[in-house]
This record gives C-alpha cells, sequence and structure tokens, in this order.
C-alpha cells in the first residue's frame, strides 16, 4: 500500500488533486466521532473473532491496538493530517502503525457507510442523554426559583397587554412543562439512534459471515433490518436535530421573556453581574446578553435542522457524499443547546425579582376579567357582565382612577349584581386565590404542581442512577 495514496487508491492512478483533497476532507470535524468509531470497531474486531474472519489472536491484537489509539484520543494525543480523509482512515492507519498490517484485515465485512453511520448513531445516543441531564438540570432551578418566590405574583400577557394576574410560580412552571415534552423528544432521538447499522457494510450486506447481532449487543444496541436502510438511514440525526431546534424555541422565548422583564420598562428582575454585560460606551448599561443570544443561537439551530432535511430530501437510498454533510449542522446544534444550557440553571438561581414592581404591574384593569366572572357567578349571563365591566372600565378612566379604588356607587351603578362585591377580588392576590379549575394559577394548583414536579425530578433522578 503506498503511503501517499488514500485507503481506495488502489483503482486510481495519481492521488487526489490538493483542492479536491480539501473539499473530499472530513476528518478536520469527524475527528470529533473518533472514540465511537474505534468502540465500534472494537466491537467489530471482536465479532471477526467470534465468527473465525479472523482468528483469535487477530481479534486480540486488533482490539488491543484500537484500546491504544482510543487511549492516545483521549489524552488528546491522537493526531491526523488532511491525507488521512476522515476519521475511519485515520484511525485505522494509526492502528497499522501500532500492530502492523494485521490492522488491514479490520476492515473485512464492512464499508465506511455503514461505519460512519454507526458512529453517528453512537453520538447521537450519547448527546441525546447529555442534553436530556442539562434541561434536568434547567427544571430542577426552575422549581426551586418557583418554590422561592412562591406569593410573587405579576401580570399574565396577551398579546403584551397586561391580562390578569399570574403567581410568578405558575410562569416559571409553565416553561417547566415546556422541559418536560422535551425530555421526551431527546429519549425518542436516543431511543431512535440505538440501532447499529454494522453489518449492512456498503449498502447490501457481506459474503462474510458476520454476525450484526453480535456487535450490536457489544454495543447495547438493535441489529440492523435492513441493510439499505441502515446506511441510509440519518433519521436519528433529524430527531436530534428537531429536538434541540424545539428546545431552542423554547429557550430563545425564555429569553425574550427575560429580556423585557430586566428592561427599565418593565423592572422585574435584575440578573445577577455575572451573567450580565456592559456597554463599550454608555457606563449605566447592564445587558442581559445571554437571553439575548439563546434568542439568537436559536436561528442558528433552525437552520441546523434545515440543513439536514435539505440534505436528505434528494438522496436515494445508499450511500451518497452528500451524507458527509450531516455531522456539522449536527455538531453545531449539540454545542449550541449545550452551551445555552450550561448557563441557564445559575442564571435563574441567582437573579433578583422586584415583587413590588410584578404586583403593581398586576393590579388595574388586569382585575376586570375577576369582575366579569363575579357577576357571571350570582347569575348574570357572562356577555351581560362583560358589557358592564367593560363600560366600568371606561368609567375608571374617565375619572381617572384605578379599579381597586372606585367607589361601591359606581361599582353598583355599572351592575347591581355588582353589591357588596368581596373587595380582595380586586386585589392582585385574591384574584389568583379564587381561581378554581385544576392546572389554574391559584395557590393550590400551584402548589400541587410543584409537589407533582418534585416528584417527577425525584424519579428522573432515581432513573438516573
Ligand atoms: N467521510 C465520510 C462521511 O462522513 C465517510 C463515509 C465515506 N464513504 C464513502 N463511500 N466514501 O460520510
Amino acid at each position: 500500500m503506498s503511503e501517499k495514496k488514500p485507503l481506495w487508491g488502489g483503482r486510481f492512478g495519481s492521488s487526489p488533486a490538493e483542492a479536491f483533497g480539501r473539499l473530499n476532507a472530513s476528518i478536520p470535524f469527524d475527528v470529533r466521532l473518533a472514540p465511537y468509531d474505534i468502540r465500534g470497531s472494537i466491537a467489530h474486531a471482536r465479532m471477526l473473532g467470534e465468527q473465525d474472519i479472523v482468528t483469535p489472536e487477530e481479534s486480540r491484537e486488533l482490539a488491543r491496538g484500537l484500546e491504544a489509539v482510543l487511549r492516545e484520543v483521549e489524552a488528546g494525543e491522537f493526531s491526523w493530517t488532511l491525507a488521512d480523509e476522515d476519521v475511519h482512515t485515520a484511525v485505522e492507519r494509526r492502528l497499522r502503525e501500532l500492530v502492523g498490517d494485521v490492522a488491514l484485515r479490520l476492515h473485512t465485512g464492512r464499508s465506511r457507510n455503514d461505519q460512519v453511520s454507526l458512529d453517528l448513531h453512537l453520538f447521537v445516543r450519547d448527546a441525546a442523554e447529555e442534553i436530556r441531564r442539562s434541561v434536568l438540570a434547567a427544571m430542577r432551578a426552575l422549581v426551586e426559583v418557583a418554590e422561592a418566590h412562591r406569593d410573587f405574583v405579576l401580570p399574565g400577557y396577551t398579546h403584551l397587554q397586561r391580562a390578569q394576574p399570574i403567581l410568578l410560580s405558575h410562569h416559571l412552571l409553565a416553561h417547566f412543562e415546556a422541559f418536560r415534552r422535551d425530555l421526551r423528544r431527546f429519549e425518542a432521538a436516543r431511543g431512535a439512534a440505538n440501532a447499529s447499522p454494522l453489518g449492512a457494510a456498503a449498502l447490501g450486506g457481506t459474503p462474510h459471515p458476520v454476525d450484526p447481532a453480535f456487535t450490536a449487543a457489544e454495543l447495547g444496541m438493535e441489529p440492523l433490518v435492513n441493510s439499505l436502510d441502515a446506511v441510509s438511514d440519518r433519521d436519528f440525526a433529524l430527531d436530534l436535530l428537531y429536538a434541540c431546534t424545539v428546545l431552542g424555541v423554547h429557550l430563545s422565548r425564555i429569553g425574550e421573556e427575560w429580556v423585557l422583564w430586566t428592561s427599565s420598562e418593565f423592572g422585574f428582575a435584575t440578573l445577577d453581574d455575572a451573567y450580565s454585560s456592559g456597554s463599550s460606551i454608555m457606563p449605566q448599561k447592564k445587558n442581559p446578553d445571554a437571553f439575548e443570544l439563546m434568542r439568537g443561537k436559536t436561528g442558528r439551530l433552525i437552520g441546523d435542522l434545515n440543513a439536514l432535511l435539505v440534505t436528505l430530501k434528494g438522496l436515494p437510498p445508499g450511500y451518497s457524499k452528500d451524507l458527509q454533510e450531516d455531522k456539522e449542522p449536527l455538531f453545531d446544534a449539540v454545542d449550541t443547546v449545550l452551551a445555552m444550557l450550561a448557563v441557564l440553571p445559575e442564571m435563574l438561581r441567582t437573579a433578583r425579582f422586584d415583587g413590588e414592581r410584578m404586583a403593581d404591574a398586576a393590579g388595574g384593569f388586569a382585575l376586570a376579567t375577576e369582575l366579569a366572572d363575579f357577576l357571571a357567578m350570582r347569575g348574570v349571563p357572562f356577555r351581560e357582565a362583560h358589557h358592564a365591566v367593560g363600560r366600568l372600565v371606561r368609567r375608571c378612566e374617565e375619572l381617572r382612577i384605578s379599579l381597586e379604588k372606585i367607589p361601591e356607587e359606581e361599582l353598583v351603578a355599572a351592575h347591581p349584581a355588582l353589591v357588596e362585591m368581596p373587595r380582595e377580588l380586586l386585589t392582585p392576590e385574591g384574584s389568583v386565590a379564587n381561581k378554581k379549575s385544576s392546572g389554574s394559577t391559584s395557590p393550590g394548583s400551584v402548589g400541587a404542581q410543584l409537589q407533582r414536579a418534585r416528584e417527577f425530578l425525584d424519579t428522573d433522578r432515581r432513573v438516573d442512577g
């Protein structure tokens, strides 16, 4: 084997042009798959021995050599060159340097097509789990912050107009629910990735008596069913990208909300100095960059998902080099969500809330629905009640007073059934306490939600072992 020629160089008269080599190479980014590539190769080498495709000594030597390469990778000592083309070639080249020509037998009954697909499956399986744990950490922070501010009220918004008072803890637990759905998506992506394509070889299987069930079991995976599907499938990567993108959208919405909350206009919360930055020109500025980046980086995540969808849409079954483009968007998405989740829990824990400002904003006309519901409870048809309270709101504007301050005679003038309305209903605290439906923002309901959230996290911790 000539040292200069690529591993497929046998049928070629000359080496690849340098510019083509650069275009063609995936080693600058797929070197990240090296630990997975080596673990897959160790399983393959063991299977080759079990099946008498290589001798038991050769199998052991291959596995030992691969373990030595893995140690180099883990120690950061593994070096590659562009001539290696991709991680599979680089690992095999290094193996040959370490154990000699027995390395030339490793690729029996295997192709880079099933190999690269396996590497990516293993990567997705780990990444999905790592992200799942990071989402759980964010959920724990949400619950802690919710518990520490159990009676803080703020306005809930529709159309970004003050709508009705809600508990801050209720608001935070809304994000908890979104994250809980994210967890399920990452679990599903992990499950989809847990299938080994080894044994598919290039696309149609191999004449060697390989045992796909053996390699799959070595890696804790399910074996392939259809060799053509096994080399073509990237659905599991799409699943992870989609899960990352939806999570990103959730983080982006949290980001947008905190950008508003920390503005002087809202003034609901202040970020710890460790999680905000200043302006190079305006000395007074304290900017919520991390939350802006959660909003900003989510654009990239949407792009990453789209990149792979578009790459895949035109590909016939089998391997096309387009598939090499599956890696960078995937890596980018995983790194991006992990970077965001790395800051979120502490940012939430260290933020300070201005309970007074929130409660002030939650009063006034945000209590109007309470009056309409009160009338409806007294038997007034809701539509009629709605009109009466609408008139009352207009009257308050004429009198330039807030709804809480409206005199009794004005209430009765707006609707006789408002006589002797309990005044505490016209406070943010009274309004939230008055909610009866399950899942509502009443302290009782939020207490139950918190308890459920705690139990969920405790169960998940047990599952985590
Ligand atoms: N570097 C390639 C990739 O990332 C590995 C598979 C190459 N297979 C092939 N038939 N050229 O997809």
